[in-house]
């Protein structure tokens, strides 16, 4: 591993940017990866905030595309395959980027990436060094791994480089342990691994992420399966509105031909229009036969499916929606990234946000309120994800609690003693309402799930 790799490189000052990449390691939601070591490029941690907003996007898609869906089900297959399974898939020949070095300072860049390449040459220039490219070569991104215990005797695995493939190998499997029936469709959330040539942009590319996939198998029918692609398409888009993403933020765009992967027929991205560009934050894809053919030819196994209804046996064909948690996260944090006046506001969907709610005694010394405010924060923990917070003023705690996202404070104060109400701040219009102690988790629910 070269050295390299363990100094991060700082992103091309953005100052929206700056203050998201800022807020997230002061707040707890990601930190640099193994920063006490000098950290490790293109890796990133969450912190306490960050991994419940992820699990919060986790568990939506999941509701979204397996427990509302009849014909949908979930598993988890394995990230260590048999290496056999990425040959098959065209992963070992086809999963290349495009590679340049700077013969100047050896940093290494993907050919494709037109922007990075003219500002690196800038910077040469600003420092009156002139800039040398070697050829063009294809570089892979598979993510090796020595597998066994007898040194000189590992054999080579890979990471999975997405998490596709560990649906495709258990078509049959889940055929036969299910009563299934074309079309319908496999979901998956789990982490993939690319060498990554250009790592960068926060958590936009990184060398490990997770992935949330439906594999949704359909007749091997062009005009079939174009109905159900549309519908995938949409559906894809509609569920990141649903979550609050501002839609003039969003955009379809197809693939041209010479970008589609080697599994492709079709390709569109759902792009977002982040401080770095119009970015890919989903792909929904058209792999066709491509997968199961593959298996088959390469496993001797029969990968087809016999469809009762017209009595014919055939391969299905495969439409795709593939997205990043870890791009999801980061865009829905710059989606609800918001400064007025006197405060930063995470507008973040409250079913998203870590803390639905967060519950203050007015004064943290005068025992009486905080044995109220403690009694209310232990109930609603049975429910809710609850913060607690005791210190500053009324106004400082507001303004930490808007800096996370938190849509709703409950504060306990002496009216609370006389007639068991509390106040409740709502984190958007910064409207107060008094509402009584009993009445609040429903008064919650309700808000929390409209
Ligand atoms: N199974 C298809 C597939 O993996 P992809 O377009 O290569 O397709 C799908 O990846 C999604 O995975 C992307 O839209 C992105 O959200 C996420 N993703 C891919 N590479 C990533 C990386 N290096 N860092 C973070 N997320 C990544």
């Amino acid at each position: 591993m070269t050295t390299n790799n363990f100094q991060p490189k700082a992103d091309p000052p953005q100052a929206e940017m700056t203050k998201i990449v800022s807020l997230c390691k002061r707040r707890g939601f990601i930190f640099p990866g193994s920063e006490i070591y000098g950290g490790l490029k293109g890796t990133w941690d969450y912190g306490p905030l960050g991994a419940e907003l992820k699990f919060n996007i986790k568990q939506e898609w999941w509701k979204a595309m397996v427990k509302d869906m009849d014909d949908i089900v979930g598993i988890s297959a394995s990230i260590i395959m048999n290496p056999k399974v990425w040959e098959a898939s065209g992963h070992i020949t086809g999963f290349n980027d495009p590679l340049i070095e700077c013969k100047t300072c050896h940093q290494r860049f993907r050919a494709d990436q037109e922007d990075v390449i003219a500002e690196h040459e800038n910077w040469h220039k600003e420092k009156k060094e002139k800039t040398d490219w070697t050829e063009e070569k294809k570089f892979n991104l598979l993510v090796e791994a020595k597998l066994g215990v007898v040194e000189g005797e590992k054999d080579t695995a890979y990471l999975r480089g997405e998490i596709t493939q560990g649906v495709h190998v258990n078509f049959k499997n889940i055929l036969n342990s299910s009563r299934l029936k074309i079309p319908f469709g496999v979901a998956q959330i789990g982490k993939a691994f690319r060498n990554e040539i250009t790592p960068g942009n926060f958590t936009y590319r990184t060398i490990e992420f997770e992935q949330m996939e439906l594999q949704y198998y359909v007749k091997p029918d062009e005009k079939d399966s174009v109905r159900h692609y549309e519908f995938w398409k949409n559906f894809r888009m509609d569920w990141y509105k649903s979550l609050g993403i501002n839609p003039d933020n969003l955009r379809l765009r197809e693939h041209n031909k010479n970008e589609l992967a080697h599994y492709a027929k079709a390709a569109w991205d759902i792009e977002y229009n982040a401080p770095f560009g119009w970015k890919e934050l989903e792909g929904i894809h058209h792999r066709g036969d491509w997968d199961l053919s593959q298996h088959q030819k390469f496993s001797g196994q029969d990968m087809s499916y016999f469809d009762e209804e017209i009595k014919e046996k055939y391969i299905p064909w495969v439409i795709e929606t593939s997205g990043g948690v870890d791009r999801a996260a980061l865009f829905f944090l710059i989606d609800a990234y918001s400064e007025e006046k006197d405060r930063v506001v995470l507008k973040l969907n409250p079913k998203l946000a870590p803390y639905k709610v967060a519950v203050f005694p007015l004064l943290a010394n005068k025992l009486e309120l905080v044995k109220s405010a403690r009694k209310i924060y232990d109930d609603l923990r049975k429910d809710f994800a609850v913060s607690w917070d005791d210190r500053g003023n009324i106004g400082k705690r507001y303004y930490s609690q808007d800096e996370i996202g938190t849509p709703f404070c409950v504060t306990v104060d002496f009216q609370t003693l006389e007639d068991d109400t509390v106040t409740i701040r709502d984190r958007d219009t910064m409207k107060q309402e008094r509402i009584k102690i009993v009445d609040l988790p429903q008064y919650l629910f309700k808000l929390l799930n409209s």
